[in-house]
């Protein structure tokens, strides 16, 4: 270390000397001149590669082709063409799931009050579903703009029971808002004391649209026994959602979409048809069963309920199969809950 700093500080020393050698030779520097004129402008640089525009993430969805691709499906759906909204969308308990107005209101008010004072019922639209975007920061909290995602109060229960603690269910967000409409209205029958219950109407049953509580597995009047507990028993329930299998894509026909069964983590290409698998075909002979158990039995009649007073387990197999006929999926929505369900009422006679 010592040595070293001793070599530096000579060469110093020989390189101040050798500066004052030559200075010395062309004597003292004159004043700086006056600085000469600009110099021409250099050749322009070439252009940064452009940044991602600030609202390209909106882009993705927010275009001409996207919107008009959607209003046509939309246009050609159920939802879209709403006959029943003009005949059903106006009257109280029917506006809140067949009308635009209604539905709009039952979710800003919680009430159902609409009813003839909706002029002219409007089907169900883009404004139905959609509302704000509950947030724009789409990485982290991706967003559809939908008017409700939350988890839904079933309304059969309610009916039964307005005191009880409310029944939730809860699909995910985007299912959730289908729940809303997609549910039973009616709780299953309760036996009176002498072991029957009786049924005044034919249209007696939980009325159309039971999918969601189909999905989630609870709901349906549970003869017998062997029930999968709800929300465990069926791969549609644990890892598909209404909107994976009716909303492939984003796509607004809200028919089930085969190429949403056969993507790799699910059927993996091994389907041809979204109706007529074996499974759901054996499904559609077992409601022949039943259906054939309660014409003999009474309880239907040219293929509607027949009012009267029954045992209690016949109605409930007959509540069951409205059930099943308005669930509609042939046991897609959940094959373990459903097939259990069909086997048990038919066991029933
Ligand atoms: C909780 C929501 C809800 C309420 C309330 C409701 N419906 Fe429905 N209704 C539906 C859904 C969802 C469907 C379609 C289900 C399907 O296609 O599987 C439907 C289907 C129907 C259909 C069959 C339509 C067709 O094209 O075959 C009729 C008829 C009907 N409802 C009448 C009524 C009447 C009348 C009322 C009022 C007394 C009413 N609904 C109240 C949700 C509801
Ligand atoms: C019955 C409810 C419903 C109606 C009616 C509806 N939407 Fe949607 N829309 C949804 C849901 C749910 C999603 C999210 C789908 C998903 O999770 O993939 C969605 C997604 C979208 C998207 C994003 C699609 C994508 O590729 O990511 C656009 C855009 C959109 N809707 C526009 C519309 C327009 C425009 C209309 C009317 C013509 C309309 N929607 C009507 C429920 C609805
Ligand atoms: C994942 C798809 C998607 C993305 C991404 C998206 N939007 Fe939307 N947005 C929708 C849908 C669906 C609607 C409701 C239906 C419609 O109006 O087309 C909507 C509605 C809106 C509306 C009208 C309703 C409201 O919330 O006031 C505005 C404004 C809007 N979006 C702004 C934006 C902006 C700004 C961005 C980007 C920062 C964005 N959106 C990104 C799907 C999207
Ligand atoms: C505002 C209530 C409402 C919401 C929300 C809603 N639906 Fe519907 N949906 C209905 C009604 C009512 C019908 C029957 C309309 C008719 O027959 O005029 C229907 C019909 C349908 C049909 C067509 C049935 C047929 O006859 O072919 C499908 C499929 C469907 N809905 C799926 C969905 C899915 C999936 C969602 C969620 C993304 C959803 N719906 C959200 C009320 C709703
Ligand atoms: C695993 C995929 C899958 C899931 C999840 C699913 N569905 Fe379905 N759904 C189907 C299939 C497949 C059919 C048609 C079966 C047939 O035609 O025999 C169907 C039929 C229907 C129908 C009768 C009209 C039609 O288009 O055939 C309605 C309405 C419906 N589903 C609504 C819903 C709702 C609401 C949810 C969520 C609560 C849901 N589905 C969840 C696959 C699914």
């Amino acid at each position: 270390m010592k040595r070293n700093s001793i070599v530096r500080f000579a060469m110093l020393a020989i390189s101040v000397g050798s500066f004052a050698l030559l200075s010395s030779c062309k004597g003292p520097e004159g004043p700086a001149g006056p600085a000469g004129p600009a110099g021409a402008d250099g050749a322009d640089g070439t252009d940064g590669t452009p940044g991602v525009a600030g609202n390209a993430v909106c882009m993705e969805c927010h275009n001409i082709a996207k919107h008009d691709a959607i209003e046509a499906q939309w246009a050609a759906s159920v939802h879209g063409i709403g006959e029943v909204a003009h005949s059903r969308g106006g009257s109280k308990s029917c506006g809140r799931c067949h009308s635009d107005q209604g539905f709009r209101e039952t979710q800003y008010t919680g009430q159902d009050t609409l009813a003839a004072a909706i002029g002219l019922p409007q089907a169900i639209q883009c404004g139905t579903c959609h509302d704000f975007h509950q947030s724009l920061d789409f990485e982290n909290e991706p967003n559809y703009a939908l008017r409700t995602i939350a988890p839904v109060d079933l309304l059969m229960f309610r009916a039964a029971d307005p005191e009880a603690d409310p029944v939730t269910i809860d699909l995910g967000s985007e299912s959730n808002l289908c729940a809303n409409c997609h549910q039973p209205r009616t709780a299953p029958p309760v036996a009176d004391t002498a072991g029957n219950y009786k049924f005044t109407s034919t249209h007696y049953g939980p009325h159309h649209g039971p999918q969601s509580t189909s999905l989630a597995g609870l709901g349906a009047a549970e003869v017998g026994t062997g029930y999968p507990a709800p929300g465990t028993g069926s791969t549609h329930a644990t890892s598909a959602r209404c909107v994976t299998c009716h909303m492939h894509d984003g796509e607004h026909t809200w028919e089930p979409n085969l190429a949403a069964c056969n993507d790799a983590a699910c059927h993996n290409g091994a389907l041809t048809t979204v109706s007529d698998n074996t499974r759901q075909l054996a499904f559609a002979t077992s409601m022949a069963t039943l259906e054939a158990k309660l014409t003999t039995a009474g309880l239907l009649l040219d293929g509607h309920p027949n009012p009267g007073t029954y045992p209690i387990d016949q109605v409930k197999a007959l509540y069951n199969y409205e059930w099943l006929v308005d669930d509609r999926s042939n046991g897609v929505h959940n094959f373990p809950y459903l097939e259990r369900l069909l086997a048990n009422s038919i066991a029933v006679f």
